[in-house]
Order: structure tokens, then C-alpha cells, then sequence
């Protein structure tokens, strides 16, 4: 087996210049987004969202965003998870997204609030009933003692719930939206010369500048 630390790749699909990047970040971001989606990544609205404790400590998972406009970037979960909990303590986030067959890295960084209900409650009856039943089933972050909990759960939700085609919106999930002031965008270059292109909202306008690799 390969070594570890012998495992390395050059970067040489493209660049990023201060020129090239749309004068606001959401449009950068969709014109990326929508070229991961044409590269036919795996999942590419898999994004990883680190939150901090109100110890300090940072903790980070992946989720998938669910939609993106000016406001902020949307994912959905349980509000009373560990990421549920930290945000509620400390409201503010990074998502990063990581796509090396384009060979680029996006990193979103703001503060994070709950959606509207009625945002969620849409959502919700828009996923799959088994989905619906999982998020009803899943006290999630909590220890459980075996599998098989879980399991009853979701019989026995399934089963109150079999004459209906949706199930109600559990009090303790939906959406939180991140509202970002800061965004990088980051292209492999050769020789590790990376471009790093970033945007920081300062006195409500976007200004861009680039870092060191
Ligand atoms: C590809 C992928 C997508 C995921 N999407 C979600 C999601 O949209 N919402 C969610 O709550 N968890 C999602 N998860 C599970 C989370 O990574 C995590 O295990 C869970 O949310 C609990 O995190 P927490 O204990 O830090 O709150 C996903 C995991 C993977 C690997």
C-alpha cells in the first residue's frame, strides 16, 4: 500500500481570477453549483457544517442543502441534534463544500436562524413518507441503547399513521437557513499556487479580494 504521505495529485483544470468572478458571491456560488451538477458529482449538495459549542468546541457533520438564494443557504435536521443545540448557543456557522473532481473547495461563512414553520411544513410533505416516519422515529444525537429501538419506533409510527398521506411537522425539526458574510472560493492550481478568490460583506456591500494559497 502506498504510503500516506506519498499520496498526491496536481491541480491544473483551471483557475480563478478577481476578473472572472460575478460581483456577487450567490451568483459565483450558483455558476459553480449548477457545474457540479453538470459534472454529475456524487451528491453534490452534500455540504459539510462545522458549529461551535458554547464551550468553544467546533463539531462538524455533513448535511445537504435543500435551496440557496440571496437570504442564505438552507439544510433541514432535528433542532434538538448536537449541530440543533450548538446553534441554538452560538448562531453562527461555516459550510464548506468540497468537490474534487472540479478540483475547488466553497467555504460559506454567517450567522444561522430557524426557517419559518410554514417553509418547513412544506418541505416536509414534499420528502418520501418513509422519510417523514424516519424523522418522527429518530431522537437524533441522543444514545440509544440498540438498533431495534429505533426499529419499533418506526413500526409503530408507521402504523398510526397508515390511513395518512403525510405525516405532521415534529416540533423538533426543520430548517435553518445560514446567512452569509463571508464566502471563498478556491481553485487547484499547479505547484500548489492555488487561487483563492474570497468576499466579505463590508457596510452592506461585497468586497473581493484574493489569499495566499
Ligand atoms: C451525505 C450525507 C447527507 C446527510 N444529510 C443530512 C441532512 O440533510 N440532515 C441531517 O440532519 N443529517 C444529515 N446527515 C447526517 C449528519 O451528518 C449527522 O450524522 C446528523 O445530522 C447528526 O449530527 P449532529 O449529532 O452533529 O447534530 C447526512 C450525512 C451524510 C453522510
Amino acid at each position: 500500500m502506498k504510503h500516506i504521505a506519498a499520496l498526491r495529485k496536481s491541480y491544473s483544470r483551471e483557475t480563478l481570477n478577481e476578473t472572472d468572478v460575478t460581483p456577487i458571491p450567490f451568483d459565483q456560488f450558483a455558476k459553480w453549483f449548477h457545474e457540479a451538477l453538470q459534472s454529475e458529482l456524487p451528491e453534490p449538495n452534500a455540504m459539510t457544517i462545522a458549529t461551535v459549542a458554547e464551550s468553544g468546541r467546533p463539531s462538524a457533520r455533513t448535511v445537504l442543502l435543500k435551496g440557496f438564494d440571496e437570504n442564505g443557504f438552507v439544510f433541514f435536521t432535528n433542532y434538538e441534534s448536537r449541530k440543533g443545540e450548538e446553534i441554538e448557543a452560538n448562531p453562527f456557522g461555516t459550510i464548506l463544500f468540497c468537490w474534487l473532481e472540479l478540483e475547488r473547495q466553497i467555504r460559506i461563512e454567517g450567522s444561522i436562524e430557524k426557517i419559518d414553520r410554514s417553509e418547513s411544513l412544506a418541505y416536509f410533505i414534499s420528502r418520501p413518507k418513509e422519510s417523514q416516519i424516519g424523522a418522527w422515529a429518530s431522537p437524533q444525537s441522543q444514545p440509544i441503547a440498540n438498533r431495534s429501538i429505533l426499529e419499533e419506533r418506526q413500526s409503530q409510527i408507521s402504523e398510526q399513521y397508515a390511513e395518512a398521506a403525510n405525516l405532521p411537522l415534529p416540533e423538533n425539526w426543520g430548517g435553518y437557513r445560514l446567512k452569509p458574510d463571508y464566502f471563498e472560493f478556491w481553485q487547484g492550481r499547479e505547484s500548489r499556487l492555488h487561487d483563492r478568490i474570497f468576499y466579505q460583506m463590508i457596510n452592506h456591500e461585497w468586497k473581493i479580494g484574493r489569499l495566499a494559497p
